[in-house]
């Protein structure tokens, strides 16, 4: 299983994107996060920010979509270059014509997942995506702390996933840094975003570093 890093920017310096884009140029991934306020309590990225990222980065572009109705505004984020755009199943009304939509454009699909949402929400969707976003805290904000309860949720979706012998990613988000990655890794997530443990640490290159092989040493074995 290979692991991927994918820092979320949320909370970078903007009015330096560019550099802030280079100190995490050693990364798998660049998370970006687009909140509508109405989905989430916070209103921030969208389409500019989000082309500029695609434009700039020289990393696939891994867009999270914690907005109301994505079925009308997902595919737009592919069609701009997203590598993976990621919906949530509480928002979308059609997640199967969704998901049909946005794999036409060649991009990856990924569906998310709040806290209090059960892994049986994409149960039904599984086979058609090609990730599954475990939200670690509540979705709006970066900073906060991780949800240990979680870690149920991954494991079960990590024995679903491997008992189907299905090529889905399980990436978490939310609290990540280097104890709560251990818990997820070893509960069999793959791929992680962090957001302030990557930009508030003193050297990002480093801490990506040092999350990569603590996910890589404590990543799950299936029984
Ligand atoms: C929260 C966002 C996250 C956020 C993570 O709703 O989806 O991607 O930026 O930030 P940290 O890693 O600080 O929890
Ligand atoms: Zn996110």
């Amino acid at each position: 299983m290979d692991v991927t890093i994918s820092p979320s920017i949320l909370n970078c310096d903007f009015a330096h994107l560019s550099d802030e884009l280079k100190k995490i140029s050693n990364a798998q991934w660049v998370h970006v996060d687009v909140m509508d306020n109405h989905f989430v309590p916070n209103l921030a990225l969208g389409m500019p920010i989000v082309e500029s990222v695609v434009r700039t980065s020289t990393l696939p572009v891994d867009a999270h979509l914690m907005i109301e109705n994505p079925d009308q505004w997902a595919p737009q984020y592919a069609e701009a270059g997203c590598t993976s755009v990621t919906f949530h199943i509480e928002a979308a009304k059609a997640p199967f014509r969704l998901t049909k939509e946005l794999k036409k454009t060649g991009t990856k699909v990924g569906v998310a997942l709040r806290p209090t949402t059960p892994f049986e929400a994409v149960k039904h969707l599984i086979t058609s995506i090609d990730m599954i976003l475990i939200m670690t805290v509540e979705p709006g904000f970066g900073g906060q702390s991780f949800i240990e309860p979680m870690v149920e949720k991954i494991r079960q979706l990590r024995s679903y996933v491997s008992q189907h012998d299905l090529p889905v990613s399980l990436q978490v988000d939310g609290g990540i840094n280097q104890s709560t990655i251990v818990l997820a890794a070893e509960a069999g997530a793959d791929n992680f975003v962090a957001g302030s443990a990557v930009f508030k640490a003193e050297d990002a290159h480093q801490e990506i570093e040092t999350l990569r092989s603590l996910a890589l040493q404590h990543r799950h074995v299936s029984v």
